[in-house]
């Protein structure tokens, strides 16, 4: 039965965690997966995670069987988190289900599109070039067709705005587009604020269809507003759309596996609607989320004492990123590394595409033990004081050579 079955290649993002961990040589740096490092290099947990944790297991909850959209109390939060208290959170707008991450939310948005969207619409999903390397695999998944909208400028190492709205603007109507509501994977590098307002424009123009994917709100700018600006314009803008928002980042819940999705509606009638639909897509798929770390959310979300703790400590985590970005690139110039390194510190969030290639990136892999993407992405978070040097060493050998 399974003789036909070929060996698929590992993950190009979770593959390198393994092979992180299989390699003994004691030089080895971790920069693959965008997961949170202390500058001691330790996986780190919220405190108030954590002490929303044992508040949680003296309480000794019961283990039932959530609702198939999760926990009721998690939706308004999330959605002011988010949106704020806009008018499509105001007027119950807004149609939330509990999700498996970012992943399940942006995989269950893609089959209740799939089931619900009108047949003559094409199908059609227009990803940004690069993307986050699940993206493609998740809509062909559910039957889409996957094209691309240019990104990322590798000469000038910034958005190539002018390539992207040209492409938005020709793309065939009701095209679902996914966006990276900040601090984009794997670039770093976002619009401006104006420039969002030019996107949202195109998009209504050609009447497409955007879907928003934000897994590091709080991480880019260290401020939660500031960095749910482009899904607030989206929200005023009066367009219907749909958001895949992910706490694995945010709150540091990777393997809780908590997140939502959301579908912003034309009216309160149609999210209730739209909600009932996506019930049997979700029934289908997993039945119902996980309980565990969308009540460590709901409560950070619902107490002001823990929110302005967690707040704080997100502000912590992105001020040291922000440090590592400037200090890798210190680094690289103080050696006088060939090539400009500005952009490290252009960019924003947990990651940054340094510019190697694939060829130099494999040498970081294969000779200097520094486990990231070939496309030349690394996560900073697994930077520290520690290893800079070294890492730094290994760039400037790859450039060189
Ligand atoms: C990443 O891009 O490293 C993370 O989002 C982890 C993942 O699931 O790929």
């Amino acid at each position: 039965m399974f003789e036909h079955i070929v060996e698929a290649p590992p993950d190009p993002i979770l593959g390198t965690a393994l092979a992180y961990k299989a390699d003994t040589n004691p030089n080895k740096v971790n920069l693959g997966v965008g997961a949170y490092r202390t500058e001691e290099g330790a996986t780190y947990v919220f405190p108030v995670v954590a002490k929303v944790d044992k508040e949680l297991a003296a309480q000794t909850l019961d283990k039932e069987y959530l609702p198939i959209d999760g926990l009721p109390g998690l939706k308004k939060v999330t959605q002011k988190l988010l949106f704020g208290e806009c008018a499509a959170y105001r007027g119950d707008r807004i149609c939330s289900i509990q999700a498996l991450s970012g992943t399940g939310a942006l995989r269950v948005g893609a089959e209740f599109m799939n089931r619900h969207l009108p047949q003559d619409w094409g199908r059609t999903v227009y990803l940004s070039d690069p993307t986050w390397g699940n993206h493609k695999q998740i809509f062909l998944a559910a039957g889409f067709a996957v094209k691309t909208y240019p990104y990322w400028d590798q000469a000038r190492r910034c958005v190539d705005m002018d390539a992207m709205l040209h492409t938005l603007k020709f793309a065939p109507k009701h095209s679902i587009i996914v966006l990276h509501g900040c601090a984009h994977n794997p670039t770093g590098l976002d619009p401006t604020k104006d420039e969002w307002q030019q996107i949202v424009q195109v998009i209504k123009d050609n009447n497409l269809i955007p879907f928003i994917d934000t897994a590091y709100q709080g991480y880019a700018s260290g401020d939660l507003d500031e960095d749910a600006y482009s899904l607030r314009l989206f929200e005023s803008s009066g367009l219907e759309f749909f958001v895949a928002q992910s706490f694995a980042k945010n709150f540091g819940l990777y393997g809780e596996r908590v997140g939502m999705f959301h579908i912003v509606a034309s009216s309160a009638e149609r999210a209730k609607v739209v909600l009932s639909q996506v019930k049997p897509v979700v029934r289908a798929m997993y039945s119902n989320p996980p309980v565990h770390g969308g009540r460590i959310v709901e409560r950070i979300l619902s107490d002001p004492t823990l929110f302005a703790e967690w707040q704080q400590q997100l502000k912590d985590v992105a001020a040291r990123i922000h440090r590592v970005r400037s200090d890798l690139r210190g680094g690289l110039e103080a050696k006088g590394t060939p090539g400009s390194w500005e952009h490290i510190t252009r960019q924003i969030g947990m990651f940054s595409y340094t510019g190697l290639s694939v060829a130099q990136s494999e040498r970081m892999i294969d000779q200097w033990h520094i486990y990231m993407l070939k496309n030349g992405r690394i996560s900073l978070a697994g930077l520290n004081h520690k290893n800079i040097p070294y890492v730094v060493g290994a760039i400037d050998d790859c450039v060189r050579n």
